[in-house]
């Protein structure tokens, strides 16, 4: 069913000076819950996921009656895992003796391998035990935060041994991306899926959607008369999308070499900021009213001509530099990384959603490691003024208007105009800035607290529905194929990790100065 997001929303007020005046809190699950974590002695368990369910749980947000389960192969017991996660909060949340001892008793682990089908009848019983101690019933959230390699097989046994009914409580499977590697595989993928669990049971999670800055590309557009006029072909002259980051391939290599950029990023974050950018406003703000609209923004995405491909997109790699003072080792020379692999680390797209809005903007859409900084945002181009009537003074050009919106680091809205300098009849471009760290007190949900919230909510309006997965694999899958065809090294262009990217991106880009 498709209900509007509102239970448990509350509703911030705003005075007559516009401050906010009623409490806008977070939302609570009320039901007891089980979650149970794939990949439990993983990176991400301890770097997001177990630092997220402390923070929910500091935020009240957490049911009265909780469980944790980490499952994973290695050889714990309880007591080890407790240990682990106890060493994750150290390190990655604040440091919450009285949060800790609140999770810790909740907290238990159960060793299995993802393809024996065997241990998952084994879970079956383990997770029947633990709620029947406690009269709880059986609602579980299975989050599957494993290498993509053995998704197949845990939503397969999961089926198979029954954890895929919702007889006695909801059962519901939560997938990180990547979901596949091509149309070919996302499709595989979800027909295994399907075969045990219905589709309001699957959480596909992109955390960018979950990102309180990407939230709010929906509520500027649309809970604010002065955006949406101007949000056209006949006002915007382009949209800019980057999400740059200035880590290498980290410790992920094993992962990273086989994806590149274009599967890491673009397949998902990048198109969910565009879908964000471009998608009409829904008539209702629910899961899937919300996620119609975006399903027509993919469907509407021109598709590039692989004859020309080099005029719609280019790839880069990055070579050995300096980033934030220290020197750092080229993509080839990093650990796990092939010394002669040809996967690209950078990307930029020049893309067109063909629709009455958008027809001829072009959107650029760039994401890369090791550059300069790292640095999220939106910006929107607008067109320069039909005339200037102030020509015989200052000439015919007049720096057109920008809109951006800063994810991250940078949490901001601003947008530039001009103003008259004081003096001599001189224009100066002048910034119209709103902080979100100064405009709000109430403390910061992180993105996977959020994902993890809704999943126990049920509310799939932050996830990925499968037609949006396809036709974004069907968009970009024949590019795939033409930059993994063997005369790609020629197409793979170097830049110095450090830097702003690939020169030759400079001829796709628009000028960064809007002259
Ligand atoms: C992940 C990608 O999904 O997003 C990583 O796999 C990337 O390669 C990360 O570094 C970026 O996320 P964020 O939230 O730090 O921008």
């Amino acid at each position: 069913m498709d209900t509007p997001r509102s239970s448990g929303h509350a509703v911030a007020r705003t005075d007559s000076a516009g401050a906010i005046s009623g409490t806008c809190v977070m939302e609570q699950v009320r039901e007891p819950c089980t979650i149970v974590i794939f990949g439990a002695t993983g990176d991400l368990t301890s770097r997001k996921l177990f630092p997220a369910l402390a923070d929910l749980c500091a935020h009240q947000s957490l049911p009265r009656d909780f469980l944790i389960v980490g499952a994973s192969r290695s050889s714990l017991g309880d007591a080890d895992f407790r240990e682990r996660m106890h060493q994750s909060l150290t390190e990655y949340a604040p440091d919450d003796e009285a949060i800790w001892s609140r999770v810790k008793e909740r907290l238990f682990y159960h060793q299995l391998s993802y393809d024996e089908p065997g241990n998952f009848q084994a879970l079956a019983r383990f997770l029947a035990d633990l709620e029947k101690e406690r009269s709880l019933p059986a609602n579980r959230l299975y989050y599957v935060a494993t290498p993509p390699t053995v998704y197949e097989d845990i939503a397969r046994n999961l089926g198979q041994a029954g954890l895929a009914k919702e007889d006695d409580g909801y059962s519901r499977i939560v997938i990180e991306k990547p979901f596949g590697r091509d149309l070919a595989s996302a499709r595989q993928l979800d027909a295994v899926v399907h075969e045990h669990f219905r589709e309001h049971q699957v959480f596909r999670i992109d955390h960018y959607l979950a990102k309180e800055t990407v939230q709010n590309i929906l509520l500027l557009r649309f809970a604010n008369a002065i955006f949406e006029p101007l949000w056209n072909r006949n006002y915007i002259d382009h949209v800019g999308i980057t999400a740059a980051e200035s880590i290498g391939v980290e410790h992920r290599a094993g992962f990273y070499d086989n994806a590149g950029v274009l599967r890491d990023m673009f397949q998902n974050h990048m198109m969910q900021l565009l879908s964000l950018c471009a998608m009409e406003p829904p008539c209702v703000f629910s899961a899937e009213r919300v996620r119609d609209e975006k399903t027509k923004v993919y469907r509407a995405l021109r598709p590039f001509p692989v004859d020309r491909i080099d005029e719609h997109l280019i790839l880069g790699q990055y070579s050995a530099g300096m980033v934030n003072g220290a020197k750092v080792p080229a993509y080839v020379d990093e650990p796990g990384v092939a010394p002669d692999s040809l996967t690209p680390t950078y990307a930029t797209m020049k893309v067109y959603v063909d629709n009455w809005r958008w027809q001829g903007v072009p959107f650029y859409i760039t994401s890369g490691k090791r550059l300069t900084e790292k640095r999220t945002e939106i910006v929107v181009q607008f067109k320069e003024v039909p005339v200037s009537m102030f020509r015989e003074v200052m000439g015919e050009h007049i720096t057109a208007n920008r809109l951006t919106l800063s994810i991250q680091p940078k949490e901001e809205v601003s947008m530039t105009f001009q103003t008259k300098q004081p003096g001599p009849m001189c224009l100066r471009t002048v910034n119209m800035h709103f902080d979100y760290a100064q405009g709000f007190s109430a403390p910061k949900v992180d993105a996977y607290a959020k994902v993890l919230l809704d999943c126990m909510l049920g509310d799939h309006t932050l996830f990925w529905r499968q037609d949006g997965v396809e036709l974004c694999w069907g968009f970009l899958t024949p590019i795939l194929v033409e930059c993994d065809c063997p005369d790609q090294a020629e197409k793979l262009h170097l830049y110095k990790a450090g830097s702003h990217g690939p020169q030759a991106a400079t001829k796709l880009l628009p000028d960064p100065n809007g002259e």
